[in-house]
């Protein structure tokens, strides 16, 4: 097992990769404990889970509402929860976010903590303290920064994830190595047939090592101010394709790095050959690399986003593989470079 501690001013969170869900009674603070789930979980590991009050949510994007999280205070006040309980969210993306911002409000905020049930929230989603619902359409427009005190990622898990979930969480690790690790992305294009065999140690070697580099990141800039915002690579234009199609997270995402790196080779920052070898890694994970999309509808909907500021948008882009900055860009720029981008193929 490794270990990753994430601190800030707030809080001390400790990521634990390769611990297994059966020891999670040994996180638990004494006292009363409720965990939020969903129904994946519970037929596939009900028997695991200690014996606590459980609260099941909704599965996928339409349940990361406000009224699940309604349902979810209900169930709270039914099992009488007080500022004393702790909450433990059991799941994916999805639950960690929900739960995580359920225990950030709740009485004005309880000790929580999580296991992390798929790729993409080992890697990504349950890591960093971004708790959130989606608003009218708009992805995580309601949430509230808060660190989990711990976090379980049970690699042995993820033998029990469909295998489109399983490849969709290696968008996120690609993303982490693009930004900030070239040696990590060299890693991955030797290492992608193992990895994708559920080998362990090249496995908990991927997971750590993202959740690593996310941890330095939110140290560095908790509440998103600008460091922070390098996570966002490929993530303006996957919130938009995630809008207006039912695509995965992490498929939308790979497109959207996609997107972005072709922009930074049009503005002259990153090289052809870097944005060859990110689409190949891209590709032997078996992810999207493009789709036909209707620029003026994806403009649209990036208008929308809410890292919009004034008629300029902060677009991360690359310099060259391990390496991002932002780089303002105003709409109509944008747009242009739209048009030339979606006919790319
Ligand atoms: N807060 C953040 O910083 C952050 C970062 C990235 C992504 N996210 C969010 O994460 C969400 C996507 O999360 P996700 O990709 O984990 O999807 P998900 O939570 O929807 O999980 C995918 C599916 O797999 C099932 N499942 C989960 N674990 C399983 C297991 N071990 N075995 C069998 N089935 C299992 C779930 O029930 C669900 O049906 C998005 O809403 C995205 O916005 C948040
Ligand atoms: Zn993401």
């Amino acid at each position: 097992m490794k270990t990753v501690t994430i601190s800030t001013d707030a809080k001390t969170s400790r990521i634990l990769i390769g611990e297994r869900l059966g020891n999670l009674k040994n996180y638990l603070p004494p006292g009363r404990a409720i965990i939020i789930t969903d129904e994946n979980i519970l037929e596939y590991y009900g028997d695991v889970l200690p014996d606590l009050p459980v609260v099941v949510m909704g599965q996928g994007e339409k349940s990361k509402t406000l009224e699940t999280l309604h349902d979810i205070f209900d169930k709270l006040l039914e099992y009488e929860a007080d500022r004393s309980t702790f909450i433990i969210g059991i799941g994916g993306g999805i639950v960690c976010d929900v739960a995580g911002f359920a225990a950030s409000i709740y009485m004005r905020g309880l000790r929580f903590g999580f296991v992390s049930t798929t790729l993409l929230s080992q890697v990504d989603a349950s890591v960093g303290g971004k708790n959130g619902v989606n608003f009218r359409r708009y992805k995580n427009m309601i949430g509230s920064f808060s660190q989990p005190e711990f976090i379980i990622c049970d690699d042995q898990m993820l033998a029990t994830l469909d295998p489109v979930e399983f490849r969709a969480g290696f968008a996120e690790i690609v993303k982490a190595a693009a930004i900030r690790d070239a040696s990590l992305f060299e890693y991955m294009e030797n290492n992608f047939k193992a990895a994708l065999e559920m080998d362990g140690p090249t496995l908990e070697k991927l997971i750590y090592e993202s959740v690593r580099i996310k941890a330095s990141v939110v140290e560095k800039d908790e509440k998103e101010k600008g460091e922070r915002r390098k996570l966002n690579f490929g993530h303006t234009f996957a919130h938009a394709i995630e809008n207006l199609t039912d695509m995965l997270h992490g498929e939308a995402v790979s497109i959207g790095m996609m997107l972005a790196a072709r922009l930074s080779e049009k503005l002259g920052f990153l090289e052809g050959t870097a944005v060859i070898r990110i689409e190949q890694l891209l590709r032997n994970f078996a992810l999207p690399v493009s789709l036909n999309l209707d620029p003026d509808q994806v403009i649209n909907t990036m208008k929308k986003d809410k890292k919009r500021e004034g008629d300029a948008i902060h677009m991360v882009l690359l310099d060259r593989i391990g390496y991002a900055f932002t780089h303002e860009i105003d709409y109509k720029q944008l747009e242009g470079l739209l048009y030339d981008l979606c006919q790319y193929r």
